[in-house]
């Protein structure tokens, strides 16, 4: 981790009402009101960002969104612009989850432009890149991962890469019960480390901080954190219930 502040995000995906995100944040403040050396983010749907951004205040949790569009207004229905999410008290933004770029058409190019775009309205990305199965069975991982980082990266100056998150997240790995060993998980992220090198810099890609995601839980979390390049996880499943997401945050406070 190298003096990088450990980063535990709850991606909820498209679970919970209002009352359910909040009960969740009042059950959470009770089990963990300091979450210690860890920053802990919380990405509700966007139908809750308000109520969990009222939910959170005083505390040290930060809000972040699962998805955003790259123009700032405009005739885009259904859409949401970065300039909205700042307004609701969006500190990250998830940008390319593999779910958006299986099933709604996101790709290496729209994602640089949702980076750029939230990077632009002062929030800051949690970019996901990951393999699927059957590009890890043919060794194609390293070429893929590369190839989405910098596809991502391009462009972006040295201080807003080493302001950002990068989540690692293999696609076979995500809610399937079945994570990446822990020397898998670093290696990749080594290799996103050097990637961003190769763009940026040494200076700016050291203070990147990269997550693993995919079947995280407590019981698994402290492996992945005391790897070199790791610095957090990225978690769905186990997010959902306070006491687990507490465990996980507790096991990566290091
Ligand atoms: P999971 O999801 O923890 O349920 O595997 C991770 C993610 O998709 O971010």
């Amino acid at each position: 981790m190298l003096g990088r502040k450990p980063i535990i995000a709850a991606n909820w995906k498209m679970h919970k009402t209002l009352a359910e995100s909040e009960t969740f944040i009042r059950e959470f403040r009770a089990i963990l009101p300091d979450p210690g050396a860890a920053e802990v983010v919380i990405c509700p749907p966007a139908t809750a960002l308000s109520a969990v951004a009222r939910a959170i205040e005083g505390t040290p949790y930060k809000l972040s969104a699962q998805n955003v569009y790259w123009e700032k207004s405009g005739a885009f229905t259904g859409e949401i612009s970065p300039l909205q999410l700042k307004d609701v008290g969006c500190h990250y933004v998830i940008i390319g989850h593999s779910e958006r770029r299986q099933y709604f058409a996101e790709n290496d190019q729209t994602v640089s432009l949702k980076l750029k775009a939230a990077f632009a309205a002062g929030i800051v990305p949690i970019l996901c890149v990951g393999e699927s199965r059957a590009e890890r069975e043919t060794g194609r991982t390293d070429e893929v991962v590369s190839r989405q980082v910098r596809a991502a990266l391009v462009g972006l100056r040295a201080a807003e890469v080493s302001a950002m998150v990068v989540a690692y997240e293999p696609i076979w790995a995500i809610g399937t019960g079945l994570a990446a060993t822990a020397a898998d998980a670093q290696a990749v992220a080594g290799l996103i480390r050097e990637a961003a090198a190769a763009l940026v810099g040494r200076e700016g890609a050291e203070s990147l901080r990269i997550q693993y995601g995919g079947s995280v839980k407590p019981e698994n979390t402290a492996e992945f954190m005391v790897q070199p390049d790791i610095d957090g996880a990225l978690v769905g499943g186990a997010s959902l219930e306070a006491a687990s997401f507490a465990g996980i945050v507790r096991a990566a406070g290091c």
